[in-house]
């Protein structure tokens, strides 16, 4: 037996600042694909995955839950596992990044570089946004803010070490030119070099010395190993480096990389830099996809548009969730995410042409045939025509799989399914059936179910539930990747049976209802959990809706009040601090807007005040009383009154 080729597939690892969310599960969906797909080729394949877990953000996060690092993440990320068990991804190693392993080796490769002056100290200026953890300059900031975000950069001047690429700019640009396949898509790689590299690189800064939450420079213990280097080492210690030589060499260097467009740069100038440095081969490539877009919008919790995969799954299960992400977006660009759209392919895609197909098909063998599939002796042109199609798509999806582009490949074994929908129409098996053609019924249902059979081996990599289910229907018992190339590998006499449909029909509207309303469960659910769990002082939605008495309403003290001054919390991003006149008496509020307003914008506004409400400690700001806001997911806007009226007037 000849020795399985290996190949080498990773995911980046993730943040796990929060529960993951449908475009962090596309990613992990993809690698999932392409290693069945890989393995059902003949390739032994790993798959490396895992999470990000070292950083000032993530610090800031834990702090802010009054927890320690590992305690606020250690949860979250079983919830990613949980989640990719439930998905079935099969990964072969999750790497935390504070596995004191992967520390380790992080360090060793940090004390390689270092020792072959790869690495040097020296002082870091610029401007530092916390949330991205990313220093900018002062021609990068947009408008003096982040460009990456948007929000705030303080300057700060440090003592760092640095990483030499500015030496690798040269190298880097040859091997774009060597190696066109090495950053996918193409457009991508225009990026790096106009961007990044045209006008020459500058030295990476690799340590921190504001925060200890990461892995400790080893010969400076004052210093941290700043993220990338950290993180993009679990490329290599998910494998074994440092650690397994042997499985180390086999799976190195990576077939694919597959990121997210933002951290192209990462992987394909950073990376690439370091594993010179190292003296360690090269990935084959890096693929850079788009984002699923929520309205157009990035997804993300601070915005109030998450799509979580969890209620898919359990509404629609794993492979309409797959099929879904693999077919509608173009892998490489930017997708919206509509449910309108994830419904409607369910009814068009899987329910009227797969499942319908696979339906008739059966009935028809059980009814016509007794359940056999019979032998095919009384060929016609209109045959031909759908053998070519069936037995033509095995390369044309090879090919696609090969440029990772998942949605065309998907696309081409859904015109062997149309084809073959037509074909019955076209050979009207009830009349053959009238006219007693037995002989030209018999091979219509013979070429029905072979090209079942090919169907079924293509849709093998995608979508296993499903082949699954068709392949008890229909007797199928190992297919057969290669034999997707040819027509009449089903043997005649197999017995059919038919036990269910694949995929209901569903009622678009009231799906997507359904389906929306158990995501905005699910976001209320976390949510409530996160603050029981934080024992935190914001306020907690109710989503049940219950009615209360006129009672029951008065008992809320509700009065116009004036901001008079406001402020920045010295202590919390999210929250400001204000001085509100309400008639006769000055109430101290604070109040978590300043995500939507700057402090001054409000001064000399008349707002609503809720002056009855138990005063608490705003992270050690005393808040007496509550300001009235409408929340529309992404924005929140203040409440106030349309005509002027002197403040302390009663709302009621
Ligand atoms: N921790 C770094 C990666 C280090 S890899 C050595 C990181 N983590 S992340 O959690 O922010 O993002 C991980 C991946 O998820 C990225 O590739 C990112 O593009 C992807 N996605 C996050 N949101 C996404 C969508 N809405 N759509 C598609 N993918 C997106 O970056």
């Amino acid at each position: 037996m000849t020795e399985k080729k290996p190949y080498y597939i990773t995911t980046p690892i993730y943040y796990p600042s929060d529960n993951l969310h449908l475009g962090h599960t596309y990613t992990t969906i993809i690698a999932d694909t392409l290693k069945k797909y890989k393995e059902i080729q003949g390739y032994d394949v790993f798959f490396t995955t895992g999470t990000d877990e070292h950083g000032q953000k993530l610090f800031q996060k834990s702090e802010e839950a009054g927890k320690t690092p590992l305690d606020y993440i250690d949860p979250i990320v079983a919830s990613a596992k949980e989640l990719w068990k439930k998905l079935e991804i099969n990964y072969d190693a999750f790497v935390r990044s504070t596995d004191p392993q992967h520390e380790k080796n992080v360090q060793d490769i940090f004390q390689k570089l270092y020792d072959k002056g790869e690495i040097y100290k020296s002082v870091y200026k610029g401007h530092y946004c916390t949330p991205c953890e990313s220093y900018w300059t002062d021609a990068q900031l947009v408008e003096g803010k982040c460009p990456d975000c948007g929000r705030e950069v303080h300057y700060h001047e440090e003592e760092s070490y640095f990483f030499k690429l500015s030496a690798y700019r040269d190298r880097l640009l040859k091997l774009y030119e060597d190696h066109p396949e090495f950053i996918q898509p193409e457009s991508r790689k225009n990026e790096m070099i106009n961007n990044f590299l045209k006008d020459g690189l500058e030295d990476l800064s690799v340590s921190r010395t504001g925060f200890d939450w990461g892995v400790p420079v080893p010969f400076d213990e004052k210093h941290v190993i700043y993220v990338w280097i950290d993180a993009l080492s679990c490329y290599l210690t998910g494998i074994g480096y440092g650690r397994v030589e042997k499985e180390f060499n086999r799976y190195w260097p990576a077939n694919v990389h597959l990121v997210g467009k933002e951290i192209v740069r990462f992987h394909t100038i950073i990376w690439p830099a370091l594993l010179m440095a190292l003296d360690l081969p090269l990935p084959e490539r890096v693929f850079g996809h788009g984002w699923i877009l929520f309205d157009a919008d990035k997804m993300s919790k601070s915005k109030g548009n998450v799509v979580y995969p969890e209620p898919i799954i359990d509404l629609y299960g794993i492979d309409a969730l797959k099929y879904f992400v693999l077919r509608e977006f173009t892998f490489g660009q930017d997708g919206n995410f509509v449910t309108e759209k994830f419904i409607q392919r369910m009814n068009s895609d899987l329910c009227n042409d797969l499942g319908n197909l696979v339906s008739r098909t059966i009935a028809m063998i059980e009814k016509y045939n007794a359940g056999i599939i019979p032998a095919a002796d009384k060929k016609e042109d209109v045959d031909n025509e759908l053998i070519q199609t069936a037995t033509e798509a095995l390369t044309i999806v090879e090919d696609y799989m090969e440029s990772l582009n998942f949605s065309q490949a998907l696309e081409e074994i859904w015109k062997v399914i149309r084809r073959t929908n037509k074909y019955i129409d076209e050979t009207t098996p009830w009349i053959l059936a009238k006219e007693k053609d037995e002989e030209r019924l018999d091979t219509v249902m013979y070429n029905l179910a072979d090209s079942l059979r090919i169907i079924s081996t293509l849709l093998k990599p995608f979508l296993s539930h499903t082949v699954e289910r068709i392949s008890i229907q229909m007797n199928f018992n190992d297919l057969f990747w290669e034999d997707a190339g040819d027509f009449g590998k089903t043997a005649p006499g197999t017995k059919v049976h038919k036990t269910e449909n694949l995929f209901p029909r569903l009622d678009v509207k009231k799906e997507v209802e359904r389906l929306q309303a158990e995501n905005k469960k699910l976001i209320e659910k976390r949510k409530k959990e996160k603050m029981a769990e934080n024992n935190k002082d914001e306020i907690i939605e109710e989503t049940k809706e219950e009615f209360i008495t006129i009672d029951d309403f008065d008992k809320v003290k509700l009065q116009v009040g004036l901001i008079e001054k406001a402020e920045r919390h010295p202590d919390a991003d999210k929250l400001l601090v204000f001085q509100v006149k309400v008639g006769e008496e000055t109430r101290q509020i604070v109040s978590g807007i300043k995500k939507w307003y700057e402090p001054e914008e409000l001064v000399g506004k008349k707002v609503i005040v809720c002056m009855n409400l138990k005063p608490v400690k705003l992270r050690g700001v005393e808040s007496n009383g509550m300001l009235l806001a409408a929340d529309k997911g992404e924005k929140l806007t203040m409440l106030s009154v349309l005509e002027d009226i002197e403040d302390g007037a009663e709302v009621s």
